[in-house]
């Protein structure tokens, strides 16, 4: 059975990799694509996606622009240092001919909602969660209609891997915008969270060995791939590929282990602004803990996730 989906992007390198491997999956069928500021500003984002469907040729599918900035006060800049000028690994891109829609992006995600059954549509967000945040505090019951809500973001302290990014222990999704992910992990919605716990991980990334294959690409779109990953490898060796793996998670559940903790969302520390507060300790009359409200991915199959990776986005067995 295909999951009606509709992803939410900053796109950046790894969302860019996430569309790709969404609109090549026959289990997605995607409704839409929503745009927020977060590794670039949203016009950057827009544009971006917009080039990715039309290399795919699916400029059919709708793509509208949402939130320039986020929910939580305060200064904010975008995040490129590690997508490159413009957001796709420093590759300029031709000004797509596609354009985006004129429906905010909170309007369309609470339009098809609302337009397909309860517990129909997932949504995907690979970004600061801004815009899902607007769209539960305009809509409440939002949260009871979607089926549930996959999000790349978070450290969860998990594994050694779920340190921060952004910050010591704040992953960038979170720390960019913290009251929107406090929002969306507080809406009573059912929560996955993919976080650096499992996205970091070395059998999950793409190795320099892989993103040299990727240049041997049959397949023009795995090309596409290797051209934007390069300034990722070149400056860390390796790349995460933290936004296909939130997408991986609705293709395949089984790549994926969760476990239903209660989480809270730091807003507004100095240091630790941004950090997911997982609560581990042991339930018992002595220690309250507060509800469980967030699944949170403690493990994954990181060569199936490759595999299933590699050969979507690239064909490369
Ligand atoms: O921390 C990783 C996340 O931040 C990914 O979504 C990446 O695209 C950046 O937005
Ligand atoms: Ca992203």
């Amino acid at each position: 059975v295909t999951r009606k989906v509709i992803l939410d992007v900053d796109t950046g390198v790894d969302d860019a990799v996430a569309v790709i491997l969404a609109l090549r999956s026959p289990e997605l069928e995607v409704l839409g694509i929503t745009t927020v500021a977060g590794n670039v500003d949203v016009c950057s984002a827009t544009r971006n996606t917009l080039h990715v469907l039309e290399l795919l040729g699916r400029t059919d599918v709708p793509v509208c622009p949402g939130a320039g900035g986020p929910i939580t006060p305060g200064s904010w800049s975008v995040g490129e240092m590690f997508h490159g000028a413009g957001g796709l690994g420093g590759v300029r891109v031709p000004e797509p001919s596609a354009r985006p829609r004129g429906e905010h992006a909170v309007d369309f995600i609470r339009r098809a909602v609302r337009e397909e059954a309860p517990g129909e549509l997932t949504l995907i967000t690979t970004a600061p969660m801004t815009n899902v945040a607007l769209s539960l505090l305009i809509e409440p019951d939002l949260a009871e209609r979607l089926a549930a809500i996959v999000s790349m973001g978070g450290a969860f302290g998990t594994t050694r891997e779920g340190a921060g990014n952004s910050s010591p222990r704040a992953e960038f999704n979170v720390w960019f915008d913290p009251v929107a992910a406090k929002v969306v992990y507080g809406s009573g919605a059912r929560v996955y969270a993919v976080g650096l716990d499992v996205t970091t991980r070395r059998d999950a990334s793409i190795s320099r060995e892989t993103y040299d294959r990727l240049a041997e690409s049959p397949d023009p779109v795995g090309r596409f791939v290797h051209s934007i990953l390069g300034a990722y490898v070149e400056a860390v060796g390796y790349a995460p590929m933290h936004d296909p793996m939130a997408v991986a998670s609705v293709i395949e559940p089984d790549l994926l282990t969760f476990e239903l903790l209660p989480v809270d969302v730091e807003v507004c520390g100095e240091l630790t602004r941004g950090e997911t507060v997982a609560d581990f300790r042991e339930f018992d009359a002595e220690v309250p803990r507060r509800r469980p409200n967030v699944h949170v991915a403690v493990d994954v199959d990181g060569p199936g996730f490759l595999r299933l990776l590699l050969g979507r986005v690239a064909s490369l067995a």
